[in-house]
């Protein structure tokens, strides 16, 4: 990072009728499974509020389950239904607010167990019923909007790619049809909060099963994959790559959440390796540094409206401060990421 002059790019107020917020820094959701039975405790508030502290402008919670049996399929990820858990989110938002930072839910549903052809239409009509529960919760209880978890090979991805979606009815068939549960769920959730609540939808063109797929191979089938749910009601798309750098398609520079900005009209959130020193082929690997290489390309493309904020996963989770030590110029007090911070919840 060669001036201080224009790393305060990242520190711009945000402001898109809906949503403002003092910077343009979101925590990236991460799981962390430290919610035992389901229940997010003072540990997890903690965890969030020094986030807050240090000068993140928007936190993204670790994904949270639906009221639904397939929703979680993992050990100690924090529920988002039942009185305990939402009691618990809810002293979550105290804390985040009390230390002046924002805060929305990731609310998921993980995948069908076998794939999305085994539901019934009943099973579809439950599952759009419970995202728009969760969604009126977490109007109530205080967050700041939701996130709807639509990437990474999860139930509404499942829908959207044609390889996890072999149905024939009105839920499958061609790109646009595959955004029909999405459009649901999306129409359901937007019935449930207002016009004013922002919603966010993530989305990625990689599957956890996949890095290397695309469910839109041009601008133009990324435009007709996206303009069902923005009509639905998304107000920002947080547009999941695994390097911030990567240009989406041939021909232009522009990486995924650029595109996105550019054929939907909608504010959006980029992500991938932010603050990390080497490219890295899995999210959990060995030796990463904290260090700053490819930033000042970001703060371009910041700059250039590209996009509107970036999202910070494996630098934040290893280092609480790190939004601020970027801001002040600390980088050598910068902690890095190893695996061993995801053993703790600091
Ligand atoms: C420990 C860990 C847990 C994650 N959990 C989630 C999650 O719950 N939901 C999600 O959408 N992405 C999840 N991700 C992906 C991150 O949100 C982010 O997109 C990814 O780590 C790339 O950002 P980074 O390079 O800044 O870490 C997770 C990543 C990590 C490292």
């Amino acid at each position: 990072m060669n001036s201080s002059h224009s790393i305060q790019a990242l520190f711009q107020p945000f402001a898109n009728g809906k949503m403002t917020l003092s910077n343009r820094i979101v925590m990236a959701p991460m799981t962390r499974q430290f919610a035992p039975n389901g229940i997010p405790g003072p540990d997890v508030a903690d965890y969030y509020r020094r986030r807050a502290e240090n000068g993140v402008g928007l936190i993204v919670t670790e994904g949270t389950a639906i009221d639904h049996p397939d929703a979680s399929n993992q050990e100690n990820v924090p529920n988002f239904y039942g009185e305990a858990a939402l009691n618990g989110w809810a002293n979550v938002v105290a804390a985040v607010h009390e230390a002046g930072g924002r805060i929305i839910p990731q609310i998921w549903h993980e995948g069908a167990r076998g794939h999305v052809g085994d539901y019934t239409e009943a099973d579809i009509a439950a599952i759009v019923q419970a995202f728009a529960r969760a969604a009126s919760e977490a109007r109530r209880i205080g967050f700041d909007g939701i996130e709807l978890h639509g990437a990474h090979g999860f139930l509404i991805d499942q829908f959207f790619w044609e390889k996890t979606n072999p149905r024939t009815d009105r839920y499958g068939g061609d790109m646009v049809a595959r955004t029909r549960f999405a459009v649901e769920v999306i129409e359901a959730c937007r019935r449930a909060v207002g016009p004013e609540f922002p919603i966010v939808l993530r989305f990625s063109q990689w599957k956890m099963s996949d890095y290397t797929v695309k469910l839109a191979e041009s601008p133009m089938l990324l435009e007709q994959l996206l303009a069902p749910l923005v009509e639905a009601g998304v107000d920002m798309f947080h547009c999941s790559t695994r390097r911030f750098w990567e240009p989406e398609f041939e021909g232009s520079e522009l990486n995924l959440a650029g595109w996105v900005k550019k054929v939907t009209g909608k504010p959006t959130i980029a992500v991938g390796s932010v603050g990390l020193d080497e490219e890295d082929s899995s999210f959990f690997a060995e030796g990463k540094g904290a260090g700053s290489s490819k930033i000042e390309g970001l703060i371009e493309r910041l700059q250039r409206e590209e996009f509107d904020l970036v999202a910070v996963g494996r630098a934040l989770l290893a280092d609480p401060a790190w939004a601020s030590k970027i801001r002040d110029g600390r980088i050598d007090e910068l902690i890095p990421f190893t695996p061993e911070a995801l053993k703790t919840l600091y």
